[in-house]
This record gives C-alpha cells, sequence and structure tokens, in this order.
C-alpha cells in the first residue's frame, strides 16, 4: 500500500457552490455521453435511437480537484448526472465497485433526486432514495449507481472516499444491478430485474 508522502502537501481551500454543484476550481472533468453506456440499460436500441437521432446526450460528468490516489488522503468530486430516459429508464450512471472493497463512501446530494442502488458480491441489494441535503453512506464492498428521477433537474452530489479505493466497473455492465429505475408514464418505478 502507498503510504501519503510526509509534508508534500500543504492545506488548501475549494469553493463549491452547494445550490448548483459548481466547483470552479476543477482540473479534471469525466465525461460520459449516452455512447458511453452501451449495454447498461434494459432497453438497447432506445440508447442507439438516443445516440444516433438524439445526438448522443450528455449523460453525467464528474469534476474533481485532484489529490494524490493513495491511503490517507481523501479524494473528493462533484457528480452531475443529467435528466433523461433511454426508453422508459432513468438516466444512470456506470456503477462501480471499489478496487480496494474495503473502502467506503459519501455522497451529499445538493441538487435533484434520484435513488442511489447498491449491492454486494454475496447478493445483498440496497436503493437508497437520493434528495436535495440527504447524504448517502455507502458501505465497503458495496458497488453503487446513481439515477436520475427527475424529468428536468440534475442530480448533483458531492462525494468524497479514500484516496486509494480506485475504481473497478467489474461485472457491472454485464449483471448490472437487482433492480432498475424507470419512469412509467410519469410514475417512477424500482422494478426488479
Ligand atoms: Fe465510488
Amino acid at each position: 500500500m502507498t503510504e501519503p508522502t510526509q509534508a508534500a502537501m500543504q492545506p488548501f481551500t475549494v469553493d463549491i457552490d452547494t445550490a448548483t454543484g459548481a466547483m470552479p476550481g476543477a482540473r479534471n472533468r469525466l465525461v460520459r455521453r449516452a455512447s458511453d453506456l452501451k449495454g447498461y440499460y434494459a432497453d438497447g436500441a432506445a440508447l442507439e435511437r438516443l445516440i444516433t437521432e438524439g445526438d448522443d446526450p450528455l449523460h453525467y460528468e464528474v469534476f474533481e480537484v485532484p489529490v494524490p490516489e493513495e491511503a490517507g488522503q481523501l479524494m473528493y468530486c462533484i457528480s452531475k448526472l443529467q435528466a433523461g430516459r433511454v426508453g422508459d429508464e432513468c438516466f444512470m450512471t456506470k456503477g462501480h465497485y471499489h478496487t480496494v472493497e474495503s473502502t467506503a463512501e459519501i455522497y451529499i446530494c445538493l441538487q435533484g433526486e434520484g435513488y442511489m442502488l447498491m449491492k454486494t458480491r454475496d447478493g445483498q441489494s440496497s436503493c437508497e432514495r437520493m434528495a436535495k441535503g440527504r447524504m448517502v453512506y455507502v458501505p465497503p464492498f458495496w458497488a453503487h449507481r446513481s439515477a436520475n428521477t427527475s424529468a428536468t433537474e440534475p442530480l448533483v452530489s458531492f462525494c468524497v472516499y479514500p484516496g486509494d479505493a480506485g475504481h473497478n466497473y467489474g461485472d457491472i455492465q454485464t449483471q448490472g444491478f437487482p433492480v432498475r429505475v424507470f419512469d412509467r408514464d410519469g410514475r417512477i418505478s424500482v422494478e426488479e430485474c
């Protein structure tokens, strides 16, 4: 395990607009468009139409002010998931386990509404509501994915997790999560799959 470099860093501050999630000092911006989510949605044909006829819309962005990815540090970011539907399914993130699976994560919802879907390798699953001002604690060993249930507003969260956690997309693309989140004619429905 990599240990923090002694006295290599100085304290610092970052401004975050808690109403919008804007973090002007962010230096890294991860962008996922619809075409990056192939294989993740129940209705693959609807996703293809969105890519080819819908101009491959922005799905989500992650803004970071990076710190060293090592034990002892705390990584943090703003996650901004757009509102949208693929067929009837709400826009969602890819989801991941942490590479170091014994690491937890905190999400504080700053804007919007949705769900955090979580699962473990031994078959447990959980689905927690996300809303402005609510924190979701993702324990160690739980894969996690968020879904935006708003029709119009982005789902914006501040996230913090151990610096050495890493990301492992593992079996998520092929096996997904035990539930999916749909918008059935304006009614949000969390359905087993
Ligand atoms: Fe994570």
